[in-house]
């Protein structure tokens, strides 16, 4: 297992070099693929509850705080940042989900938020 991972890292990384001349170096005898841990930052505040909506479609990509720190817009303004999100980005938001997220997103703006 560990030496396909192996081979399969080398000939990716032979692919990489300059197509007329590939190169077929062998990695190193003590090359080995590791384990990292990393802490990530906790998100200083949550998304309402009556914004779950919200939090399903749009945190997948972005904090709550960044969602939470946008200016106030209007609905029309709203569709347009979905509709880039979904075009741009590709973000797989249900077309039908539109309408709710809208209003959600104005609701919230409306709403104070409690730190976590
Ligand atoms: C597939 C990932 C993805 C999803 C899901 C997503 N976005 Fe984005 N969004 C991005 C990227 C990438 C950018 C550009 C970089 C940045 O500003 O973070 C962006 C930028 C933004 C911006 C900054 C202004 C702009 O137009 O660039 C806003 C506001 C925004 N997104 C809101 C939302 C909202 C609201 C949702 C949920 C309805 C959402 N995003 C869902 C990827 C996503």
């Amino acid at each position: 297992m560990r030496r396909s991972i192996i081979i399969g890292l080398a000939v990716v990384l032979a692919g990489c070099s300059a197509p007329s001349a590939p190169k077929t170096e062998a990695l190193p005898k003590d090359f080995a693929l590791r384990s990292a841990a990393i802490t990530l930052p906790a998100d200083q505040v949550s998304l309402p509850p009556a914004a779950e909506i919200v939090t399903i479609n749009c945190t997948a990509c972005h904090s709550p705080e960044m969602i939470l720190s946008q200016p106030v817009l209007d609905a029309a303004t709203w569709q347009k940042e979905i509709d880039k999100m979904r075009t741009a980005y590709r973000a797989s938001i249900d077309p039908k989900d539109d309408a709710a997220l809208v209003a959600a997103l104005i609701k919230m703006q409306q709403t104070p938020t409690t730190p976590n």
